[in-house]
C-alpha cells in the first residue's frame, strides 16, 4: 500500500524542502489530469499525486495507460520553472535518463530507453513517461511529469490476461530479487525527477544527450514511424544534441521530432 508518511520520510533534503503537497488517491481518473487542473506550484516548488489505481490513465499520443490496481507506480509531479527552459521538448528524454540511472542504482540490469518516452527492460515495456505543459501567465512555465512503472504484474487478479491486453510488457519483479516497497520506490522516483528537473533547468539537455547513448534501445533497429506527415521507414542512429531521433532512410538521414514508432515486423504495442 502507498502510505504518505512512508513516502515522505526517505525523500532527500533538497526535494523535501520544495515539496508543496503530496497526495495519494485510492482511485482517480488520471494523476496527470488531476495536477493539470490544480493550481500551479510557485517557481522552484513541486506537487505530487500518486494513485493505487487510475481509471483513465493516459499515455503519449492519446493512448491509454493501464496498470492493474496496486501492481505499479502511477505518479505525477507538477513543477514550475522560473522561465521556460531551452529545448523543453527534450525534457521527457532527460527524465527517462534520470529514471534509467535510478533503476540501475537499484540493481535493475539492462534498463533501456525507447525514444522518446518508454522504459524498456528484457525487451518488454517496463514503463512510460507523459510530460504535459500547463498554460499560465507570465514567464514561469509549469510542467506535469507523469510516470507509470510496472512493479509486480503477477499481483494483479487478472495477471493471465495482462500480456494479451497490454502487449509485450515487463515488470520490476522480473528484474530484482527483492522488490522495494512501492512507498519507498515513490520516494526514489520523487528524488530522481526533482533532481532531473533542477539539473535540466540549470544546465540544459547536454549531459542527458550523452547519457542517453548508453540506454538507447533503438540504435541500429529498423523501424517505421507514423506521424501526421505519413509513414517513414529507416534505421535508428541515436539522437542529436536536441533530442531528435536520427533515422537513416533510403533517401538520406532524417531528424524525427515526433511520431509513433514500431519495430520492423513487430505489432503496434511493441
Ligand atoms: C506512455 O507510455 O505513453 C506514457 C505512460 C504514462 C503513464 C503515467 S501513470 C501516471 C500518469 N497519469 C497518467 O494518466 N499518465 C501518467
Amino acid at each position: 500500500m502507498l502510505i504518505v508518511d512512508q513516502i515522505r520520510a526517505p525523500i532527500s533534503e533538497a526535494p523535501g524542502s520544495r515539496l508543496e503537497y503530496l497526495e495519494v488517491f485510492t482511485e482517480i481518473d488520471s494523476t496527470n489530469s488531476y495536477l493539470l487542473e490544480q493550481e500551479a506550484p510557485p517557481p522552484g516548488w513541486f506537487r505530487v499525486a500518486l494513485a493505487e489505481h487510475q481509471t483513465a490513465g493516459r499515455g503519449r499520443m492519446e493512448r491509454r495507460w493501464y496498470s492493474p490496481p496496486s501492481s505499479g507506480l502511477c505518479m505525477s509531479m507538477s513543477y514550475t520553472f522560473e522561465k521556460e527552459p531551452k529545448n523543453l521538448p527534450s525534457l521527457t528524454l532527460a527524465i527517462g535518463v534520470g529514471i534509467a540511472e535510478a533503476l540501475e542504482s537499484m540493481g535493475v540490469a539492462g534498463a533501456g530507453l525507447k525514444w522518446p518516452n518508454d522504459l524498456v527492460v528484457r525487451n518488454g515495456k517496463l514503463g512510460g513517461i507523459l510530460t504535459e505543459m500547463r498554460t499560465g501567465h507570465g514567464p514561469a512555465q509549469t510542467v506535469v511529469v507523469g510516470i507509470g512503472l510496472n512493479v509486480d504484474l503477477g499481483r494483479a487478479p487478472d495477471a493471465d490476461h495482462i500480456k494479451t491486453r497490454l502487449g509485450y510488457v515487463s515488470d520490476l519483479a522480473a528484474c530484482l530479487d527483492e522488490l522495494p516497497d512501492r512507498s519507498e520506490l515513490s520516494a526514489i522516483m520523487i528524488d530522481t525527477i526533482f533532481n532531473t528537473l533542477v539539473e535540466f533547468e540549470l544546465d540544459g539537455f547536454d549531459r542527458f544527450a550523452d547519457a542517453w547513448q548508453r540506454f538507447d534501445w533503438l540504435r541500429g533497429q529498423r523501424v517505421s514511424i507514423e506521424s501526421p506527415d505519413g509513414r517513414t521507414r529507416g534505421t535508428c542512429q541515436g539522437i542529436d544534441a536536441d533530442g531528435a531521433l536520427l533515422l537513416r532512410t533510403s533517401s538520406g538521414s532524417q531528424r524525427v521530432l515526433s511520431g509513433s514508432i514500431r519495430l520492423h515486423g513487430q505489432p503496434d504495442s511493441y
